[in-house]
């Protein structure tokens, strides 16, 4: 791998599509490397916005805009951030063979729909997931219910994050919101839902997982001590490394990534979501992109997750070694406001073995992540205690 001057000629440029807290933290990871980063966003000032070396605000799902501006800019790589995209464009653009797709096209296409994931997954690799069925009308999502997969269940859009649109139905009667709460927040409407039977499960984890070469240049794949991490209202809230587990759940977790991701190929890091109860390991989900409760490797990896996916990128030799046990919790907005301010940060700081990221969002809302704190310490308990104590401290306040 030869890497070139930034702004000049010989530049190893990478674009990246999304530039939230993650894609701040990659772009940051990429420039020590050397690379030029060009952040892409539909807003501006987003948080990649305010480091990369250049910016561009275009609304991403539109695939001719997105041409256009490859075509502008002329990247050695792209790097999706976020899943709503035009991936139809980005598959024309890999067949034309100039530019890396990361992790590559198929895996971007796969991903942002549940139904292509959890199919590939499910029937295709034989791995076990929780009792599921695609719905196109409210018809077919109760004929299923009934069918088989049972309340208590979960109702998602078949495109959707971070939790929107999903919820969690108890009884019969719950059902027709459900439905209509899926498809009006659905963020690219693809007129579906997946229906899935509850995993009552003992904890979740994401097991981050790496495609990267080795020191003779095959690809390995590599993996990180377990994440485990509360969700409330299908975001997280709260995560730490790493997460207790028996040997034959880490074992069985490690194989069903190491399958997931060698079926989707290419190289960077994934997040791949399972649910743990006892010995047994149920696949959830995959980012083939850093994850947000990955975060935390900001304060236990020598390594952070940010780092593992620019060096797999770049064809660089990994680590994924942790070296402190960690803990983080998020930092929400708590109002609806433009240009706010943060009290506190000395007060969080002074917890110790703590650190903390404001994203620097244009723009808060009551539940918008808008920074993250960080610390070890020597249990996982006291670093969980500590995280959440310095992210308390953090006032985020209208401006006067
Ligand atoms: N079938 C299930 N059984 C038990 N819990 C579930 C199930 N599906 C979802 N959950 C809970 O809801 C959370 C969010 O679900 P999921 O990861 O599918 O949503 P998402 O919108 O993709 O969220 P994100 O983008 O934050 O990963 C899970 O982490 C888990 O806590
Ligand atoms: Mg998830």
């Amino acid at each position: 791998m030869i890497i070139g001057t930034a702004l000049s000629n010989s530049a190893t440029k990478a674009l990246l599509l999304g530039s939230g807290e993650l894609g701040k933290e990659l772009t940051i990871a990429l420039q020590r490397y050397g690379v030029e980063v060009i952040a892409v966003d539909r807003y501006a000032n987003a948080p990649a916005h305010q480091v990369a070396h250049r910016s561009h605000v275009i609304d991403m799902t539109d695939g001719d805009a997105v041409k256009k501006l490859i075509d502008l800019e002329q990247p050695d790589f792209i790097i999706p951030e976020i899943e709503a995209i035009a991936t139809a464009a980005l598959a024309e653009i890999e067949a034309e063979g100039v530019c890396t797709v990361v992790p590559n096209a198929r895996a971007i296409q796969l991903t942002m729909n549940r139904e292509g994931i959890r199919t590939l997954v499910a029937e295709q690799l034989k791995i076990p997931t929780s009792r599921y069925a695609f719905a196109q009308s409210f018809d077919e999502l109760k004929a299923a219910v009934d069918r088989g997969i049972d309340y208590p269940c979960f109702i998602k859009p078949t495109m959707s994050s971070s939790g929107k649109g999903q919820s969690m139905v108890k009884t019969p009667d719950q059902l027709q919101a459900a439905w209509d709460y899926a498809k009006a927040s659905g963020r690219v409407d693809t007129g579906k839902v997946i229906v899935e039977a509850i995993v009552h499960f003992d904890f979740e984890i994401t097991l981050l997982t790496v495609r990267a070469k080795n020191a003779v240049g095959d690809i390995e794949t590599y993996f990180c001590e377990p994440i485990g991490h509360v969700q409330e209202h299908g975001d997280y809230r709260e995560s730490w490394q790493p997460q207790a587990m028996t040997a034959a759940a880490l074992a069985l977790s490690q194989d069903i990534a190491a399958k997931v991701t060698t079926e989707i190929g290419g190289l960077g890091l994934f997040g791949v979501e399972l649910f743990i109860q006892g010995d047994e390991v149920w696949f959830s989900e995959v980012s083939p992109r850093p994850h947000d409760t990955g975060m935390v490797t900001m304060i236990t990896q020598a390594q952070t997750e940010f780092d593992l996916h620019a060096r797999a990128i770049l064809g660089l030799p990994v680590n994924t070694a942790l070296q402190k046990i960690g803990a983080s919790a998020v930092i929400l907005g708590g109002i609806n406001a433009v240009g706010v301010v943060y009290e506190g940060l000395a007060e969080a700081l002074s917890v110790p073995d703590s650190e903390v990221r404001l994203f620097g969002k244009p723009e808060a809302f009551i539940n918008r992540r808008m920074g993250v704190a960080l610390a070890s310490s020597t249990t996982v308990d006291e670093a969980r205690a500590k995280a959440v104590q310095a992210a308390n401290c953090i006032v985020v306040k209208a401006s006067e």
